[in-house]
């Protein structure tokens, strides 16, 4: 069992057939930096107090009057030593979380491609498409300062940045997303069995399944039904689909498409499903992906959206500025405007109709020893597993 209050180790989690090799010491730093991602998060209960007792007061009796806007009050928090601090430490333990991963990633680079190759030789269930590209918005950004991004091979078949993404996971969620880093997955499916016994899907969509952590729970929740995860990023494809062998699925399938362009017939699917991956889509995509996914979703169809907390109302200036840190910080230049959309409205304008609309509150499944966020441990802003999820049915 994992001590009081600290992650869980790295050893604890599922080490899969294509999952890279860690020696002691790899294991030792992601570790550490598992452990220095959730002091960090301790440390920053201390900018709320920066905030109360310094920043704002001073801005007051300097400007008469209180900030306006998030840029005011990001510039006047910026020169406060202790967010300095955290947000420096904060920047390096992403940095950090990318050097080891892809120190060791590249080491059994050619290893890791054989697995991968092997698994994958003669499946029809890999879809790969020369023809699809990442859409320009994720060529642009190396997203939270992930080398490459998604989409980079270094050469051909190269699966390295996704085994990065896999074991360093661990890092950024200190372990809070269980074994196999499918907390997400889980927590949706278990809702909607839960709550829609009736629902049978026959046909699953995921959407930006990336490697296919939050997709293959929907698969183990409904075997008989078809389940197809999409994504551009042709690494994260290749990997995901050898990892989903050697878990011993074979009713899933791994397509190369892009989300606002995809091949699929109207009404083709029971449910969409798209997991973090909405604040990663550029300016008017979100619009565009949305209305594809009204398109092939059939009548009485569900789709679900797991995302960080959207921004409200009733969050203060404060609490929205500080869930920002990720846009301004860590390559996710899409972050902060996608939590300020209203999802209701952004869902209506795409064909649903808002009676259907629901909200929910989910937090990941975790199946590690004593993994679960307590209630009382302070959120890691922006990377909490505890999410907003909405979405609606097709009436
Ligand atoms: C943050 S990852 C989330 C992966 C996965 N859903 C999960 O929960 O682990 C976002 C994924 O969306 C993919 N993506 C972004 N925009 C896309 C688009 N327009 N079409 C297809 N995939 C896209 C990226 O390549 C990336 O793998």
């Amino acid at each position: 069992m994992a001590a009081k209050n600290l992650p869980p180790t790295y050893d604890k989690i599922a080490h899969h057939e294509v999952f890279p090799e860690t020696t002691h010491d790899e294991k030792a730093r992601y570790n550490f930096l598992a452990n220095l991602n959730k002091h960090l998060a301790h440390v920053s209960q201390g900018n709320a107090v920066a905030f109360k007792n310094r920043v704002q007061p001073k801005f007051k009796e300097e400007h008469g009057r209180d900030f306006e806007n998030k840029d005011e009050l990001g510039d006047a928090m910026a020169k406060d030593m202790h967010y300095q601090t955290w947000s420096a430490l904060r920047r390096c333990t992403m940095e950090m979380r990318q050097q080891a991963g892809r120190s060791l990633t590249y080491r059994q680079a050619m290893e890791l491609k054989e697995k991968v190759d092997k698994l994958n030789e003669g499946k029809s269930s890999l879809v790969l498409d020369d023809e699809v590209s990442p859409p320009p918005y994720l060529m642009a950004v190396d997203n939270h300062i992930m080398p490459g991004s998604y989409h980079t091979e270094l050469f051909e078949g190269d699966v390295s940045n996704a085994a990065n993404y896999d074991g360093g996971l661990f890092v950024t969620s200190q372990g809070l997303l269980g074994k196999l880093s499918d907390g997400g997955g889980k927590a949706i499916s278990q809702w909607v069995r839960d709550n829609h016994p009736e629902f049978q899907p026959k046909r699953i969509l995921d959407i930006g399944c990336g490697m296919g952590h939050n997709t293959l729970p929907l698969a183990k929740m409904y075997p008989d039904a078809e389940v197809i995860g999409i994504d551009t990023g042709r690494p994260m494809l290749r990997y995901g689909h050898a990892r989903a062998m050697a878990l011993g699925y074979d009713n899933v399938k791994f397509m190369q498409v892009e989300a606002s362009k995809m091949p699929f017939e109207d009404e083709s699917f029971d449910w969409i499903q798209t997991t973090m991956f909405l604040h990663e889509t550029g300016g008017k995509s979100i619009y565009n992906i949305m209305r594809e996914i009204y398109r092939c979703l059939a009548p009485d169809g569900l789709t679900m959206h797991i995302e960080q907390p959207q921004y409200t109302d009733d969050m203060t200036m404060y609490e929205k500025w500080i869930r920002d840190w990720d846009a301004y910080n860590n390559s996710e230049p899409y972050w902060s405007k996608m939590h300020d959309i209203d999802p209701k409205e952004l869902m209506v304008e795409c064909g649903f109709n808002g009676d259907t609309f629901m909200q929910i509150g989910a937090q990941a499944i975790n199946d590690l020893d004593d993994g679960t966020q307590k209630a009382d441990e302070p959120e890691d802003h922006g990377r909490s597993p505890i999410w907003n999820v909405f979405g609606a049915w097709k009436k």
